[in-house]
Order: structure tokens, then C-alpha cells, then sequence
């Protein structure tokens, strides 16, 4: 389905995007490395953006914001939300649903949450997970926010992966996970943009499927510290 038909606007088609991006008005909730290199990449797609924050003045947003020029805002969580058509988590996931709280459920109600989260447990190191075996931290995030569409996707890949896939030689895989067949569907479109390739995107089903790539954490910490780069994905072979 093309976001614009998801989204109820007639918007641009962009130049050299696959087929149904259109430019789109799109919150990122998280002033991390991860919200960075969202927001920076959806701008150089053309989209206006803005980042989300617990005050309106974080540093981070406003150097951001400087950065990337006329497309580019910042606001707290809530003034955040509501001038989105769509919206990625990238906040702490320890706290996701605290920041998701602030963003205000009836600000996100109706639309694509592209939750890039992973809720870890700092205390030890490598860090655990905090969530796993029968539930998710997408699961959590779509029963606290039953009217938001939650798609679980690009948590198992560094934020420089997420964004420029091609750095990876050869075909590796993303997933996505979702109660929503057309939020799935406009998700990937929207992955597609950022360069992954259709063949490599593969759903995995409902959100409760958010708990396998969720507890491929542990995994992808023993690798980091293994290979000594966050450069690097999994291909699945068949
Ligand atoms: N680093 C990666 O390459 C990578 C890859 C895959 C997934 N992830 C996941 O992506 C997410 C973002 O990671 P990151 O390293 O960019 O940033 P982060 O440091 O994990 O999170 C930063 C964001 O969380 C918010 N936050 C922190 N504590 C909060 C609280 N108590 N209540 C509400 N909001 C709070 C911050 O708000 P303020 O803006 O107000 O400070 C900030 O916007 C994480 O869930 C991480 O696990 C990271």
C-alpha cells in the first residue's frame, strides 16, 4: 500500500525512492546516536522532521536541528508527536514507554510507531535484556498503545547500518514485525528508501514475532565485541 493511501494525504513521489514514498511530515522521538541518524537520513530524503526530546532545548536536538537546516525541528515529546504523519522510537528502552507517555497516546493514535528499540539491562556488561522469552518490548509498546500501529524493525543492525545498508557487501537481512499488514507494508517501503533492498526485508508476522530479533541482542553484543565494529549483519541462508 503507498503511504499515501495509509496516510490520507496526496504527497510527492520522491525522485529515485521506490515506488509510494512520498515526503511526509515525520517525528523522531530520541536525541541519541540512533535519532540522529534517522533524522538525518529522512531529511536528505526530503521529509520534514522533527526530534523529540524531554525539554524543547536539548543540545543535541538543537545542534541537529542546526545542522540540518529548513526541514528540521525539534519540540519535547508531545509537540513532537502531534506534528508527525508518522513516528520512529528511538528512545531508551528502559524508558520507552515513560517517553512514549509524555509523546501522548491520543498525539500517536492512528499512526505507524517504527519502534527501533531495545530495552537492555545496563547493570551487567554485556548488557542483558530486560524483556525476552514470552514477551517484547514491541508487545509492551503496542499494549500500552493500542490505537498505535507498532512496527518492530532495524533494532538488530548498528544506527549507521540501519540507514546506509549498501556499506554491507552482498545481500543480509532485516526484519519486521507488526500487527498491522499495511503499517508493514509502508514500513518497508520507507526501509527501502533508506536502501535496503525488498528480497532482504522478511516479516516475521504479529508484533509478539518483535521477541525473536529482540533477543538476538545478546547475540549481536558478543559479535560487536568479537569483531570490534558495528559494520557488519546477519544474511539468512536457505
Ligand atoms: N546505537 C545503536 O546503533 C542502536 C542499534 C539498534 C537499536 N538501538 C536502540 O535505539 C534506541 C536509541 O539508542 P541511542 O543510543 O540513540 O539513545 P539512548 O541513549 O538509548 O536514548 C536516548 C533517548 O532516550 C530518552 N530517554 C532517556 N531516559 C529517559 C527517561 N527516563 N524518560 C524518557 N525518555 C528518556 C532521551 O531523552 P532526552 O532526549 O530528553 O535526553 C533520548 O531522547 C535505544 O533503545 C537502543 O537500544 C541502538
Amino acid at each position: 500500500m503507498p503511504l499515501s493511501d495509509n496516510m490520507g494525504h496526496g504527497r510527492l513521489i520522491l525522485e529515485n525512492a521506490p515506488e509510494g514514498v512520498g515526503i511526509m511530515k515525520i517525528t523522531v522521538l530520541g536525541t541519541g546516536m540512533v535519532g540522529d541518524a534517522i533524522a538525518t537520513r529522512l531529511i536528505k530524503l526530503g521529509h520534514e522532521v522533527r526530534m523529540g526530546s524531554r525539554t524543547n532545548q536539548n543540545p543535541n536536538a538543537e545542534a541537529w536541528v542546526k545542522r540540518c537546516g529548513h526541514l528540521a525541528s525539534q519540540g519535547d515529546f508531545a509537540n513532537s508527536a502531534t506534528f508527525g504523519e508518522m513516528v520512529f522510537n528511538c528512545t531508551n528502552g528502559a524508558t520507552a514507554i515513560e517517553a512514549l507517555t509524555a509523546a501522548g497516546a491520543s498525539n500517536l493514535a492512528g499512526k505507524i510507531l517504527v519502534d527501533v528499540s531495545n530495552a537492555l539491562d545496563i547493570s551487567m556488561q554485556p548488557p542483558g535484556l530486560l524483556y525476552g522469552r514470552n514477551t517484547s518490548l514491541g508487545e509492551r509498546l503496542q499494549a500500552a498503545f493500542p490505537k498505535v500501529r507498532v512496527v518492530k524493525t532495524l533494532n538488530t543492525v548498528n544506527c549507521k547500518v540501519m540507514v546506509a545498508p549498501r556499506q554491507i557487501p552482498g545481500a543480509h537481512n532485516i526484519f519486521v514485525s507488526g500487527n498491522d499488514p499495511g503499517a508493514k507494508t509502508s514500513v518497508s517501503e520507507f526501509l527501502c528508501s533508506f536502501g535496503w533492498e525488498k528480497a532482504e526485508i522478511i516479516d516475521l508476522g504479529d508484533i509478539t514475532t518483535a521477541r525473536g530479533p529482540e533477543m538476538f541482542l545478546p547475540l549481536w553484543l558478543r559479535l560487536y565485541g568479537a569483531l570490534g565494529t558495528g559494520a557488519f549483519n546477519i544474511k539468512v541462508v536457505r
